[in-house]
């Protein structure tokens, strides 16, 4: 049994309801970003906070995590964050429009350490040609993993990866990302001394 969330800032969605429509639910026409896996909320309660002419949508499968991150954003005062609780393929697929993203965040993705686990990783190259379809161009690309090998493999797969350029050139990752804030996932990996793989490609 779910424990129900009744935040005025969690966006309620069922795989069988209509698309919400985004310029009604954020009472505005601004660009829309989409964080993946939002966890307990701290990472984009920073960055909307930071970019308060962006609406993000923070979406997890994860109802505690969804309940702890609408407190965070009221606790914030923030409007420009709806959190829905969702898996990301189905809720993209159904909910976002072709070529109406202006930003996409993946932080610190469940890494399935397990070699015959690697399957199931959210990124690929595949997942990213997927929501390329749901990007303006322009849009921004972020990637971050506390995983060394998941990183190399992102960093590796996007320099190929058809319809994006590098922000970090002449890197294809770093380990520290100017002006973005710092996930729970990655604060406990930094404590530990574990570096973070930060990756950033703009849509062509
Ligand atoms: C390791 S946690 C990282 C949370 C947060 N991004 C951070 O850096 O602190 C990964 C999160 O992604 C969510 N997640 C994994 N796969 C997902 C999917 N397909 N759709 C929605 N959420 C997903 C999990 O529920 C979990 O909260």
């Amino acid at each position: 049994m779910l424990i129900p969330n009744n935040s005025p800032v969690y966006h309620p969605w069922g795989d069988a309801e209509p698309a919400p429509e985004w310029r009604a639910v954020f009472g505005n026409n601004n660009p829309l970003a989409l964080e993946i896996g939002c966890g307990v909320g701290d990472f984009i309660v920073q960055m909307a906070a930071l970019h308060p002419d962006i609406n993000f949508i923070a979406l997890d499968f994860y109802n505690k995590g969804c309940i702890k991150t609408c407190k965070r954003i009221e606790k914030a005062g923030l409007t420009n964050v709806r959190v829905l609780r969702a898996e990301a393929r189905s809720f993209i697929t159904a909910c976002i429009t072709a070529t109406s993203l202006h930003m996409v965040i993946i932080n610190c993705p469940d890494p399935w350490p397990k070699l015959r686990h690697r399957k199931r990783r959210l990124v690929n190259s595949e997942f990213v040609a997927y929501l390329s379809g749901f990007m303006v161009s322009d849009a921004d690309f972020y990637f971050a993993t506390d995983f060394v090998d998941y990183g190399l493999d992102v960093a590796e797969f996007m320099s190929v990866q058809s319809g994006f350029i590098n922000k970090l050139v002449p890197d294809t990752y770093r380990h520290y990302l100017d002006g973005y804030p710092i996930s729970k996932y990655m604060r406990r990996f930094m404590d530990n001394g574990q570096p973070i793989y930060y990756v950033h490609y703009r849509k062509t």
